[in-house]
């Protein structure tokens, strides 16, 4: 229990000690308390960061109470429905939706730069071939640092452009040369004549074997599935690039820690959990035994798939994501069990007064396992996917930072270790 307190006050003069408050675009205002530890010695403590904002950004705005996501001001909903991802990647990166020439020029950087160095494949080739695409990808955008360094001078906005392609473009062949390497299917490259979705579906799926005709309907879904991943303000992962990128990081390398941050379960490995848990479930019998159990406070287990730090009404990229995997499944004629499941476990779980009072609802992973899994993904390839989108975010963060000059981050802490003592005489 602390034994002290501070009351803030709201006053339209500054006052002796007083703080500013910042009022972004949309959204709540912010007290800045850069001079707060120079003019009264007291740091802020929050960790977890639930009510630090840790940047100022114009990239993308979430407002968790309403269910609202902006990318660059435009809503999730209508450019799922209207945009396609590379146009996405250069809204945020840009700020602006590209002209028809623009399109254009950005689309033939990105084909320029979609091949992979051949050395580069022999990183593949020193992984275990049961490693997870997500050590690989790590490993492997790492390393593309080495390839990328001493050429990239983050001072020239010519160069950082350049980084910033060369990861949007690169990152399908790296995540789908990560399972191909798995499964010991040679890798295949990227073929100029189709689009970024397209293009990856096939070096992921085709073989070297035969012709691979990518389904045009899973192509799109796919696209969308990019869309709705491609950022997500200051999440542990785009936070994780942005403090890497502060102290001058190569790019490469601030990416590979990105993804690393990805990986977790509380982030984008939540889709892959969320599968497994479907199928521990089984039958929708099971499901209130399985509620009962996210309830129990003895138990760690959650409900996978549902809660977000942010998104406390509900995550509007869930309901997109569901509407693709109800339209795959009929397109593929499948009959998934888990998404029936899964219905039913929303419906119950959105009813219960524990997850009512907390705000939990279903997020954007509860039904993108399911859609993944009709489109033919296995389970261990569902996060490198989310990387894959995710990197446009990434790199428009990494330009953002860029672009200008607040200094390395260094968060303060709350010491509560032992005091000074002396190494005792007689060890
Ligand atoms: N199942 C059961 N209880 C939950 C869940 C859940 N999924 N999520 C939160 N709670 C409870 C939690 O136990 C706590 O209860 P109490 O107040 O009684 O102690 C309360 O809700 C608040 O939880 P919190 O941990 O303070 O919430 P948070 O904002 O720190 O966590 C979260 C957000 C996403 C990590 C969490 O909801 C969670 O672990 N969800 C499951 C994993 C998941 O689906 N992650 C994907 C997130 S969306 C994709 C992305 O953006 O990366």
């Amino acid at each position: 229990m602390a034994s002290k307190f501070v009351t803030p006050t709201l006053t339209d003069q500054p006052t002796d000690g007083s703080l500013p408050i910042l009022e972004g675009t949309l959204g709540p205002a912010a007290v800045d308390i850069q001079t707060l530890f120079a003019r009264q010695g007291i740091l802020a403590y929050d960790p977890g960061f639930r009510s630090t904002a840790s940047c100022k950004s114009s990239i993308t705005f979430v407002d968790g109470d309403n269910g609202v996501l902006l990318y660059r001001g435009y809503p999730i909903e209508e450019l799922a429905q209207h945009s396609n991802f590379v146009e996405v990647a250069y809204l945020l990166m840009n700020g602006e939706l590209p002209t028809p020439n623009q399109l254009r020029t950005f689309q033939n950087e990105l084909l320029d730069f979609n091949l992979l160095h051949d050395q580069v494949m022999s990183f593949f080739r020193g992984f275990r071939r049961d490693a997870h695409p997500m050590a690989v990808m790590v490993g492997v955008v790492g390393a593309l640092s080495a390839f990328y360094h001493d050429v990239i001078d983050l001072q020239n906005p010519a160069d950082r452009h350049r980084a910033a392609i060369r990861l949007i473009a690169k990152m399908p062949m790296i995540a789908a040369a990560s399972y191909t390497y798995s499964v010991g299917r040679p890798q295949r490259y990227p073929n100029n004549e189709l689009d970024y979705s397209s293009n990856f579906l096939q070096m992921m799926f085709g073989r070297p074997n035969r012709e691979h005709k990518v389904d045009p309907v899973l192509a799109r879904a796919f696209d969308v599935i990019l869309i709705l991943h491609a950022d997500h303000e200051q999440n542990a992962s785009t936070s994780t690039v942005r403090m890497a990128a502060s102290s001058g990081a190569n790019p490469f390398a601030c990416v590979a820690a990105g993804i690393a941050s990805l990986w977790g379960p509380a982030h984008g490995g939540a889709n892959e959990a969320v599968l497994k848990m479907l199928s521990e479930i089984g039958t929708v019998e099971n499901i209130p035994k399985v509620i009962a159990r996210a309830k129990d406070k003895s138990s760690s287990f959650r409900l996978m798939g549902f809660g977000h730090r942010v998104y406390k009404n509900f995550d509007p990229r869930s309901r997109v994501i569901q509407q693709q995997a109800s339209q795959v499944l009929t397109h593929l004629g499948i009959d998934d069990p888990l998404l029936e499941i899964a219905m039913r476990l929303e419906e119950i779980a959105t009813k219960d007064e524990y997850f009512v009072e907390r705000k939990l609802y279903p997020n954007v992973d509860f039904y993108s396992g399911i859609l993944l899994r009709a489109m033919g993904f296995p389970v261990n390839m569902f996060t490198a996917v989310f990387a894959l989108a995710r990197t446009a975010g990434w790199v428009s963060h990494w330009l953002e930072l860029q672009s200008e000059n607040h200094g390395i981050d260094r968060p303060r802490q709350l010491y509560v270790g032992s005091g000074k003592r002396s190494y005792p005489a007689n060890k």
